[in-house]
């Protein structure tokens, strides 16, 4: 029997009347990407604190390699790095002994500690600066070697904990590329985050929490494919008015109409005939269409039509 990295069975978890955790199931696979997908407040944070031994659930068990996080939380923990949403890295210590630091706290012996300690600095483009004092560091810089300080115990598996949330484009690219990488290695990655295109470029799975429940579980593509029947036309005008969603939510065929940027979403079954509606309306208003494209479902419809959040333009539901 293969032993899976993470088998959650019933986790429940109670702060006094809140339930920030109801029966959740799921388990994770050797050597997969795994991704808790949900809004501010689903219990993210609280699941991986449950699976990494900080806290115990109210409700439910949890293993690790096959060892339970409460029982054998020693063991379990062996198995693991960890990387938090909040930053641990001590400001007023260089980079280096910072990673020096962590590698004593997992027990890694010193000089495998340095050698892992370099080599992982290189991979983040931190080792340039490893003598700086972290304080002076970019949040972007202190995410990475806090990667970094993860992965000195060469973990087989790896919790992140919002790994790229408030990161430029540069940090993002060599934080999911080193996620890739990990993967590529055989390493198992549970990462949380409310990213729905950072879950679909590098999860092989995503669950999709929403107030404590888990309402879907499966492969990026496959939970697109779930609402296949929604499609929609995404549009732009010039000039823009701010009438032009109202008049938009007006046309035929279109069922809801999403503001993206400069752009429009139209929701809808029958793509064709918006795209004809869209032009005779972009012609008798004098406005003129800059760029018009179809687009199949996405991660994120699947994530609103599942969780029943936003739909912001028509007002229908608020995000809490
Ligand atoms: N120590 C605690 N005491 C009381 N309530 C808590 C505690 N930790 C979390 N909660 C509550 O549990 C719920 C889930 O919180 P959690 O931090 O797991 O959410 P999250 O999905 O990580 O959200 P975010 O995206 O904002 O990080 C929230 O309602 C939160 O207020
Ligand atoms: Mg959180």
């Amino acid at each position: 029997m293969t032993v899976h990295a993470i088998e959650a069975t019933a986790i429940s978890k109670k702060f006094g009347n809140l339930l920030a955790l109801s029966d959740v199931n799921f388990s994770v696979a050797d050597g997969e990407t795994f991704g808790f997908l949900g809004p501010n407040g689903a219990g993210k944070t609280t699941t991986i604190r449950i699976l990494t031994g900080i806290t115990a659930p109210t409700a439910g068990t949890a293993t690790i390699f096959g060892h339970d996080i409460v029982r054998e939380t020693i063991a379990a923990r062996r198995q693991m790095g960890i990387v938090h949403e909040i930053s641990n890295v001590y400001d007023d210590l260089s980079a280096w002994h910072n990673i020096l630091f962590a590698s004593e706290l997992y027990n890694v012996p010193r000089s495998a500690g340095e050698r892992r300690g370099k080599e992982l600095l290189e991979l983040f483009g931190l080792w340039e600066r490893k003598d700086d004092r972290v304080k002076v560091f970019s949040k972007g810089m202190k995410r990475r070697l806090t990667l970094a300080m993860g992965l000195v115990n060469d973990p087989r598996l790896l919790f992140l904990d919002e790994p790229t949330s408030g990161l430029d484009v540069q940090s993002n690219l060599i934080i999911r590329d080193v996620i890739r990488e990990l993967t590529g290695q055989g390493v198992t990655v549970f990462l949380t985050t409310h990213n729905i295109e950072e879950a679909n470029l590098i999860c092989d799975r995503v669950a999709i929490i929403n107030r404590g429940q888990i309402a879907a579980i499966d492969s990026p593509e496959r939970l697109k494919k779930t609402i296949q029947s929604v499609q929609s036309v995404e549009v732009a005008f010039d000039p823009s008015s701010p009438k032009l969603l109202e008049h938009l939510r007006e046309l035929p065929l279109v069922s809801e109409v999403r503001k993206e940027g400069d752009k429009f979403r139209l929701i809808t079954e029958d793509p064709s005939g918006v795209i004809e509606n869209v032009t005779t309306y972009a012609r008798e208003h004098h406005t003129r269409i800059i760029s018009m494209t179809t687009i199949g479902p996405s991660l994120e419809d699947v994530f609103i039509r599942l969780t029943g959040l936003m739909i912001r333009v028509k007002g229908v539901k608020a995000i809490d």
